[in-house]
């Protein structure tokens, strides 16, 4: 796509999902104000079955507001939000983590004098009644996680590293069909960014779910994603191949700070 295109903001080609019939999840003209500021100006986000959804913008642009109305941790002021065809706009975020949307956040929010085991059966909502089939899925997640060794160990004591791990995994315990990660490299050095990368390529295959990838490091947003989508100002700015995007005159302004 060349620049002169940049204009419609659009890559149609790779704009829509993959079997653009089996949503997931789709937001609708999603606005959210803070006060007098308007953080999200009317988003839409659509997000296939298995897909991996980079969401990318500069700071402040909207995505960690928007991660945050699509998993009912903010009410916001206008649009919808569906979860595999049933309407959530109104849901509050624990009906929305039980029916299968499962987040973390851009700094961990861990039980830090818990361990992992304990942090981790939080996520699952067992509430320390797990079946034999719960508890296996959980010990393949921690072997998976390579946190299985440390799972009586207290949070608190983990390397940062091993808490952003412990964080995915307390995600996934509960099966979800949409994981969105907002910045999960974020103090992560690039051994273990490879290995979030290569983790976050199984999970749609190994877990069957979809994720919205939140991050600032755009190799591996690049790598990890089927299709991307630019915020900036809470405004979609593109959405299609990750190859496409800092093709996109304005995409690469906004980044640049000169939109002006
Ligand atoms: N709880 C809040 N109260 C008031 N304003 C907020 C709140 N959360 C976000 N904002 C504002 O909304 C806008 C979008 O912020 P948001 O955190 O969604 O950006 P972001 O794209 O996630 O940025 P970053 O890359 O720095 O994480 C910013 O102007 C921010 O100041
Ligand atoms: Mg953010």
């Amino acid at each position: 796509m060349s620049i002169e295109s940049a204009d419609s903001g659009r890559a149609p080609e790779r704009a829509r999902p993959e079997g653009g019939d089996n949503l997931v999840l789709t937001a609708t003209g999603i606005v959210k104000r803070f006060g007098g500021e308007t953080a999200l100006g009317g988003v839409d986000l659509e997000l296939g079955e298995l897909e991996i959804l980079g969401l990318i913008g500069p700071n402040g642009s909207g995505k960690t507001t928007l991660v945050n109305c699509l998993s009912g941790f903010f009410r916001f002021d206008a649009g919808v939000i569906t979860h595999q065809g049933r309407e959530v706009t109104k849901a509050s975020r624990v009906r929305r983590a039980r029916a299968g949307i499962s987040r973390t956040f851009q700094t961990p929010r861990l039980f830090k004098e818990l361990t992992v085991d304990e942090n981790i059966a939080i996520g699952s909502n067992a509430a320390g009644r797990r079946t034999t089939a719960e508890r296996d899925h959980v010990e393949a997640l921690l072997a998976r996680l390579g946190l299985f060794d440390m799972r009586r160990e207290v949070v608190a004591r983990l390397p940062y590293g091993y808490q952003r791990r412990v964080e995915i995994a307390r995600a996934l315990a509960s099966r979800p069909s949409v994981l969105l990660l907002d910045e999960p490299a974020a103090g992560l050095n690039d051994a273990e960014t490879a290995e979030l990368l290569e983790l976050i390529l199984e999970v749609r295959h190994e877990h069957n779910c979809a994720a919205v990838l939140i991050d600032h490091d755009m190799a591996l947003v690049m790598k990890a994603s089927d299709r991307v989508q630019v915020l900036d100002e809470g405004k979609v700015l593109f959405v299609g191949a990750p190859d496409d995007a800092f093709k996109q005159k304005d995409v690469v302004e906004a980044y640049l700070g000169s939109t002006a």
